[in-house]
């Protein structure tokens, strides 16, 4: 009697465990917005989870030498966490950029992380990467409209507020002009609310007024440079500042002032710490940058995304609303840059060398 219940366990034992394997896939705490529903990636979730974590990086652009960075530093960090990396570049171009998600999608890769370069269109990735089980990292640009799973970025409000505190500072009255970046990205619009948080004061007491405001299609520093001259025409060279939302954008601006024999006369904002931008800080004819440390951007997104790839809950410290839902975000601290501190901070940092930045300088 004794020795037949034993074995009568046994039994039952040996056919948990077969069920137990059969249903491998699905035991995983986190697994249940993980829809295989027909369109089921070549290994399964549970193959996945022991064996490499696929990233498909898709990426808006790399125009301006930040994105290169991000995606060297990116795929760096998470090959270090056991992960490969697969990158597209879609050079600002929202049909390819859909159709570049679609192909990592259908790569079978485990989460896909993006750099919209419309911020509204790529709501249809994050749906269709959804359909086929895929979670979804925003990377430095919001997605808006969408299930997004992840946004992690800089304080990008205060970016445009540091730009907009810096250039007050060095000139709190006059005729200003702002030059946004692409109104296609949601941090273009962040960086515009952001530096209006600071100029709206001073144009309401009569001290600034905005003469030029333009934003830049596609970011393109020929764009802003054209902008740039329409302002200087209409305004017969009579201007006090100029907020230019990037690195890129300013060196636009840059260009328009010298052909005027104006530049390092006005000051003139920036964002990204290009070296080039770098340059133009200590020789003089840019006032400052936004200095954004992309390698912790970088190692975080790939922490995190390498996580969502193996189905594991993330930990965030804040929500963004992205018009749909409250996305779970992380949001890293821009530093303000400027001849004072560049040293400290930039070349402190090793994002560029000391020899770089002052080459031209004697
Ligand atoms: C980024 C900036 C960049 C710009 C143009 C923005 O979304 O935050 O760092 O300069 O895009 O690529």
């Amino acid at each position: 009697m004794k020795r037949f219940t034993r074995s009568g366990v046994w039994a039952l034992v040996l056919a948990l465990l077969l069920i137990a394997s059969a249903c491998g896939g699905n035991t995983s705490g986190n697994s249940s917005s993980k829809n295989d529903g027909g369109k089921s990636t070549p290994a399964s979730a549970s193959e996945k989870k022991d064996g490499k974590i696929k990233i498909g990086f898709s990426m808006d652009t790399l125009q301006e030498e930040r994105w290169q960075k991000d995606r060297d530093l990116f795929k760096a960090a998470a090959e270090a966490l056991g992960a490969t990396v697969e990158v597209q570049a879609a050079n600002s171009d929202d049909a390819k950029q859909i159709a570049q998600a679609e192909n990592l999608i259908s790569q079978g890769v485990d989460v896909l992380v993006v750099v919209p370069h419309n911020s509204e269109a790529t709501a249809a990735i994050v749906e269709k990467a959804h359909e086929a089980g895929i979670k979804v990292v925003a990377y430095d640009r919001l997605i808006l409209n969408s299930d997004l799973d992840l946004y992690i970025s800089f304080d990008n409000e205060r970016v445009g507020e540091m730009q907009a505190e810096a250039i007050t500072k060095l000139q709190p009255k006059g005729k200003y002009v702002y030059i946004g970046g692409a109104d296609t990205d949601n941090n273009a619009i962040l960086f515009k609310k952001g530096a209006f948080n600071i100029l709206q004061p001073f144009v309401d007491k009569g001290d600034i007024e905005i003469v030029y405001d333009q934003f830049t299609k596609d970011w393109n520093p020929a764009n802003a440079l054209a902008n740039m001259e329409n302002a200087l025409t209409a305004n017969n060279n009579q201007i006090d500042a100029v907020v230019a939302a990037n690195d890129g954008t300013a060196g636009g601006v840059i260009q328009a002032l010298a052909s005027q024999g104006l530049d390092g006369k006005i000051p003139v904002s920036g964002q990204d710490a290009e070296l080039a931008a770098a340059q133009r800080i200590v020789e003089g004819t840019q006032s400052m940058t936004v200095y954004k440390p992309i390698k912790t951007l970088a190692e975080r997104a790939a922490e995190l995304a390498v996580q969502l790839g193996k189905g594991e809950a993330i930990s965030t410290n804040k929500t963004v609303n992205n018009g749909k839902i409250e996305v779970p975000s992380v949001l890293l601290d821009p530093v303000a840059v400027d001849q004072s501190n560049i040293d400290d901070t930039v070349i402190a940092d090793g994002f560029h060398t000391k020899e770089d930045v002052y080459k031209n300088v004697k």
